[in-house]
């Protein structure tokens, strides 16, 4: 543990390993030790910092989340403009570019570089002295927004130079993006909380870098590669193959599957090869991109006022397939939102088969005048819902009928409403089957109820066998009736029993948001139990009271309050207290800066005012005893992990708590390493 060092060395040579492992996970994609023993390294340096304040420099690796939230980006003047590639789209434009260069470079042989074309947003990265200083966005090309303390939180980028050149004054260049599978959670998160979806990985990232609040940038899946150096002779680097080389020993990320090839053939082979295969990549790319690898060679091609002649990008073409519509249906979401849906006949795209595609609302199925028969293109993009894009309206065979919303609900019959100006249909009967088995799906969701075992399948037996009309009914079930369910023998229900039982437990933030209130996503529910300590203040509180919660403004204020004013809400309220649900926060609210006030917290009282979440089993002790422990010890222990967690303790086969706070960036310890701390 090395702790008879003085604690500065320690502090230094624990920030070296984090280093190192950090560049091993992000960089190398192989790590050499585990999460939890990570964790422990961050977790120590952290307690040190706090201990001895005087130690804490700003590329410590526990000051990602440094800046406050701003009103706005200032404007960087770039060193040197930020030019945009041309685009090619087949082999024979990769021909021309290439005798394009045979003639400015006649009898010259010319190598080149192959890169994935990351899909992403451009990004301009400097160090001083070795330690991250700016990141700027492109912008207008000669002056981007300084988004700096955003790109502080990207865990992939280091906050201080390696190797060699670890002192150099230096900007890279290169690409933040989002991988698929992050985008895929964060869009599935926002579906649940009713945000609005972001349309693929890119758009998801450039939104992402915009946010004013690097504490809500962390929790997104960012990532960055970096392809080009700015200034490379001051490297001593003369081709480009060894600029990424440099970049890459600086510790720095670079897209590992760059090629250097010696003819344009080469090169036409090397982006066709990954045309095929870039499916099997967590990022997007939307091409390749060929370049000079000489130096020398660049200087002399020179550029046009918009992009350099060394360098090509090669488009692949947008992945869609044309199909037919086989119905349109229309489902019922948990708010009552009627949904139309495209069942189509199922078509192979970007690596897997689609039979179905979201129409959105009326608005769309009329500007796209879709209707059953049609052949249409579609188009797939991050998403894995695909998107139809236009209908080719020449293979359309006789008169096929117009679609019309229904004017019914097609779950519950019930007359359906739209209100003037609104793009959406909905069903406005609470009880509505459709909405009801929605709205069970929700509460029991990972981030809210987290009920197991309780999923859509279960939940649609249960509504249609008439057991539950609405989840406060789910803990008044009768085991004898539900083990009569399909597939649900004595052991399912048992487990099913075990798991609403246990959910009573669910700390009240997750209550308020497995409610399913519109617009009361898990951070506004957070935010709300801050500020309302249990369901009664909620409910008695005023539209403009609510307003004054950070995070909330007039329209979830409204929706709130208006919850809470049905009484048919109430009912369900009155089941769940009956039930023992937890309606009031487990412990005094904190002050709003509670992770700061923790790591502030003296030394030798480590749990003081901290929110530890525990997963996995733990050997030496029960959760209970666990929990107890570290109430004790001054922390209070809380069911979800979040943004404010401060400590995540983590047993034998921990659950998708451990997924999300390293996606959080949140601490993780072991539980040695927890009865470390609890002895002080
Ligand atoms: S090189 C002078 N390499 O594509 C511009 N760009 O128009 C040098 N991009 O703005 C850019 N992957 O945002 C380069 N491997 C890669 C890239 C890449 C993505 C983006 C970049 C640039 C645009 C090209």
């Amino acid at each position: 543990m090395g702790t008879s060092k003085s604690p500065k060395a320690r502090v230094r040579e624990l920030r070296e390993l984090i280093r190192y492992h950090d560049e091993r996970y992000y960089t190398d994609a192989d790590p050499e030790i585990t999460d939890p023993e990570y964790d422990a390294l961050l977790h120590e340096l952290l307690e040190l910092e706090t201990a001895h304040p005087e130690l804490v420099t700003p590329d410590s690796p526990t000051q990602r989340v440094s800046g406050e939230p701003t009103d706005g980006f200032a404007t960087v003047k770039h060193s040197e403009p930020m030019l945009s590639l041309d685009n090619t789209y087949s082999a024979d434009e990769l021909g021309e570019f290439d005798s394009r260069i045979g003639k400015l470079l006649p009898d010259e042989a010319v190598e080149y570089v192959v890169e994935l074309k990351l899909d992403g947003v451009s990004i301009a990265v400097t160090y001083e002295n070795g330690v991250l200083v700016r990141a700027a966005t492109r912008g207008d090309g000669t002056t981007g927004d300084d988004v700096t303390t955003n790109i502080r939180t990207l865990r992939s980028l280091p906050l201080r130079l390696a190797g060699p050149h670890a002192g150099a004054n230096v900007e890279v260049r290169g690409e933040v993006f989002m991988t698929r599978s992050g985008f895929a959670s964060l869009n599935d998160a926002r579906r649940r909380s009713e945000e609005a979806a972001f349309v693929n990985p890119r758009n998801a990232a450039a939104g992402s870098l915009k946010l004013l609040d690097p504490g809500e940038v962390r929790e997104r899946p960012l990532r960055l590669y970096l392809y080009q150096l700015m200034d490379p002779s001051a490297f001593g680097v003369t081709r480009h193959s060894d600029a990424l080389r440099a970049i890459a020993g600086m510790g720095l990320p670079v897209e590992p599957h760059w090629e250097l090839v010696d003819s344009v053939e080469a090169a036409v082979a090397a982006c066709d090869a990954w045309r095929d295969r870039r499916d099997e990549l967590d990022y997007d790319t939307d091409g390749m991109v060929v370049k000079v690898d000489s130096l020398e060679q660049r200087e002399r091609l020179g550029s046009t006022a918009k992009s350099p002649r060394w360098g090509i990008a090669y488009k692949f073409p947008a992945e869609s397939a044309s199909t037919t519509v086989t119905d349109i249906v229309v489902q019922v979401g948990r708010t009552g939102r009627l949904t139309p849906v495209a069942e189509l006949e199922p078509v192979f795209v970007s690596g897997s088969t689609v039979s179905r595609a979201t129409l959105h609302n009326a608005d769309e199925i009329e500007r796209l005048d879709v209707r059953v028969g049609d052949t249409v293109m579609i188009e797939k993009g991050g998403e894995v819902i695909p998107k139809i894009i236009k209908v080719v309206k020449s293979k359309r065979k006789g008169r096929p009928r117009r679609f019309r919303m229904p004017k019914t609900c097609p779950a519950c019959g019930e007359p359906v409403s739209r209100e003037e100006g609104e793009a959406d249909t909905r069903c406005d009967n609470v009880a509505c089957p459709a909405q009801v088995k929605r709205a069970i799906e929700h509460f029991a969701a990972r981030g809210a109820m987290d009920i197991d075992g309780l999923g859509p399948a279960v939940i649609e037996q249960l509504v249609d066998a008439g057991l539950v009309s609405d989840y406060g009914d789910l803990y008044g079930l009768d085991p004898d009736r539900v083990v009569e369910l399909d597939r649900m023998a004595e052991i399912s229900t048992a487990n099913l029993m075990a798991a609403l039982d246990a959910s009573r437990e669910r700390p009240f933030d997750r209550v308020v948001f497995a409610l399913g209130i519109r617009h009361v996503g898990s951070r506004v529910a957070q935010a709300l139990a801050g500020r309302f300590p249990s369901v009664d203040a909620l409910a008695a509180a005023g539209t403009e009271e609510l307003a004054e919660t950070e995070e909330v403004g007039p329209v979830i204020a409204e929706s709130v309050h208006t919850f809470f004013r049905s009484g048919k809400n109430l009912d369900v309220l009155a089941k769940l207290r009956d039930a023992g649900v937890r309606f009031e926060i487990e412990a005094p609210p904190e002050s709003p800066d509670g992770r700061t006030a923790a790591a502030k917290s003296p030394a030798g009282t480590p749990f003081a005012g901290k929110r530890v979440v525990l997963t996995g089993s733990l050997e030496g002790m029960t959760r209970q005893e666990a929990r107890d422990a570290i109430e004790a010890a001054g922390g209070r222990v809380t069911g979800s992990v979040s943004r404010t967690t401060d400590l995540v303790v983590a047993g034998a086969n921990p659950g998708s708590k451990l997924e999300k706070a390293r996606e959080l960036g949140v601490t993780i310890v072991g539980e040695k390493e927890l009865q470390k701390l609890l002895r002080g």
